[in-house]
């Protein structure tokens, strides 16, 4: 049987399409230079240069230095270094700050501390999906070892004002993590403020399954993986160069392009909100500018979202409800809650996200097909609209 995969595909938040010329780079370290990057051998030699460029290429794109780049499996891993790695050094427990709307790779790591007598702060977000300063500066305690929030929400697209916290942190001692999976190659990162970062390859055009954690120089982490004491001691395991050498090529991709693909998500994200407000009983999940370009999420009066993404899914079109982690799951989404939108909204919720290669007609289908959809739904809806 053949699988037909989607003509549309507008949930590149989950992922997306690995580029060409990424899947050019990553090719001969497949078979061609098959080494180990620990190897002594001309093979491994080879590996270990692949890495260490594709390590450059990291550091180049943040402005960073090379050493402070520890490549992971994905941020699902670099998430849990920066939050275990960091709580873990101390002995005698501590305080850990975050927010209600982070990725699950960070709230139920900070679940897992709190159920080992780690204090854990959950900031609330404005009803646009905010966190701020001002919360994090009351939050604060002495014995506080850690800020994480995120840069970008998966979700809604929210952006945080992370140059604000990042400067309270510096200002109390107080290391800050941010997750910048959703954010990396769409906004500008104040990197000087910052002690953590994660990403994941597969959210910008590269490989799926490799990601990095940016250290500071300076800051002290207690591996979660023991082993061959790979990437200085912080993450052991037999590196995955051909991935690697992808997400090197991926984030040079994104920044290269940042300029003019950010301009067009921009259009798309104005074109579909302007157009699907106009449908009786939508609203906006998330804020209308301060926004990561790619992401537009809605919500349906009287529509279940899982119903709505079936129906897209008929017409050729992949979307989302939010985060594909938590698709299964029929709960509404934890961000969403977090934003006081009714239950009954929170439960039709759509996500669309744009990748850089989303055209006009992409965006063309998808308003076309969602009316049509969305009133099938609405027939068969024991719910009113406006009721
Ligand atoms: C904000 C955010 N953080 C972390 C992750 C986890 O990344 P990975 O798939 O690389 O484990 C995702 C992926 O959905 C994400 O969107």
């Amino acid at each position: 049987m053949m699988v037909m995969s989607n003509r549309i595909y507008l949930d590149n938040s989950a992922t997306t399409p690995v580029a060409s010329d990424v899947l050019h780079a990553m090719m001969p370290y497949f078979r061609d230079h098959p080494g180990n990057a620990s190897s002594l051998h001309a093979s491994g030699r080879s590996a270990r240069s692949a890495v260490e460029g594709a390590r450059q290429q990291v550091a180049e794109g943040l402005s960073v230095d090379s050493r402070e780049i520890v490549f992971t499996s994905g941020a699902t891993e670099a998430d849990n270094l920066a939050l275990l790695g960091t709580a873990l050094r101390s002995t005698s427990g501590g305080h850990i700050i975050t927010s209600k709307i982070e990725h699950d790779a960070v709230l139920h790591a900070s679940q897992w501390l709190a159920a080992r007598g780690y204090d854990v702060t959950a900031l609330d977000v404005d009803e646009f999906g905010r966190v701020s300063a001002d919360s994090v500066r009351e939050a604060l305690r002495p014995d506080t070892l850690l800020v994480s929030i995120m840069a970008g929400n998966n979700e809604i697209g929210t952006l945080q004002p992370i140059r604000e916290i990042g400067e309270l942190c510096r200002e109390h001692g107080v290391l800050f993590h941010t997750d910048a999976v959703q954010a990396i190659g769409k906004v500008d990162l104040p990197m000087d403020v910052i002690d953590l970062l994660s990403a994941s390859a597969h959210k910008f055009h590269g490989p799926k399954g490799v990601g990095f954690l940016f250290v500071r120089r300076g800051v002290k982490l207690t591996p979660m993986q023991h082993g061959g004491g790979h990437e200085g001691g912080r993450r052991s395991g037999t590196e995955n160069v051909p991935g690697i050498v992808g997400l090197g090529a991926a984030i040079q991709l994104a920044l290269q392009e940042r300029e003019a693909v950010v301009d067009r998500m921009l259009g798309f994200r104005t074109r579909l909100i302007e157009e699907v407000l106009k449908l009786p009983g939508t609203r906006l999940n998330g804020h209308l500018t301060e926004s990561l370009p790619h992401i537009a999420n809605f919500s349906f009066q009287a529509i279940e979202g899982e119903s709505l993404i079936m129906k897209l899914d008929e017409h050729d079109i992949a979307a989302s409800t939010g985060s594909a982690c938590s698709s299964p799951n029929l709960e509404p989404s934890h961000v969403l809650v977090a934003l006081g939108v009714p239950l009954s909204m929170a439960h039709g919720s759509l996500r669309i996200s744009t990748g850089r290669q989303t055209s006009n007609e992409d965006i063309d289908a998808l308003l076309d097909a969602l009316p049509i959809v969305v009133e099938e739904l609405r027939a068969f809806s024991p719910f009113k609209v406006g009721g």
